[in-house]
């Protein structure tokens, strides 16, 4: 049975030419899950996120030019909400993805199955799941602009 779930994009190639004249874009390839320490919303976001939100949340890490939709600049999500940051929101979606339109397409990852296979084995997947999201949540809380 497999135990890894490959969601994440979390490395990008960089093909260039050989003689470094034409540059082809980046190419998403998806890999497993990378194990972090779910105690840091920090290090989690350079794990599995800067690489499409960039790694000042602003929405232009290097995946960002391979997808259809553009990444959310995510130090704007409270200025955007009136000024408050929408933590609600921002937990549901990255457990459970984003809702897509009928048209839309769906490059945001769904985190919450990632998480929970990450942490399988541990004594409570579950917990695991809520503390990842909990301080990814903080932490993009923490880098918002006004
Ligand atoms: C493969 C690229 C990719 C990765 C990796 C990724 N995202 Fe996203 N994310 C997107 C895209 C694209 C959107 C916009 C989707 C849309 O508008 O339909 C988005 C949307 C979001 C939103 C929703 C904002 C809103 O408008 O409601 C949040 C919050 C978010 N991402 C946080 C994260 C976090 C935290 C991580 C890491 C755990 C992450 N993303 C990893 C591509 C990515």
């Amino acid at each position: 049975m497999p135990n890894r779930i490959h969601v994440a994009f979390v490395a990008v190639m960089l093909a260039t030419a050989a003689f470094g004249i034409a540059q082809t874009g980046p190419v998403i390839k998806e890999v497993p899950v990378r194990p972090t320490s779910p105690a840091s919303g920090k290090l989690m976001y350079a794990n599995y996120c800067a690489v499409c939100h960039g790694v000042d949340g602003k929405g232009n890490g290097p995946a960002a030019a391979a997808l259809k939709d553009q990444p959310t600049n995510l130090v704007l999500l409270a200025r955007d909400n009136g000024g408050k940051f929408p933590d609600t929101h921002v937990y549901s979606v990255l457990q459970f993805g984003m809702e897509t339109p009928a048209h839309g397409s769906k490059d945001m990852p769904v985190w919450g199955p990632a998480f929970r296979s990450l942490d399988k084995g541990t004594p409570s997947p579950d917990m695991q799941e809520h503390q990842r999201i909990a301080n990814l949540t903080s932490y993009l809380k923490s880098i918002q602009e006004q």
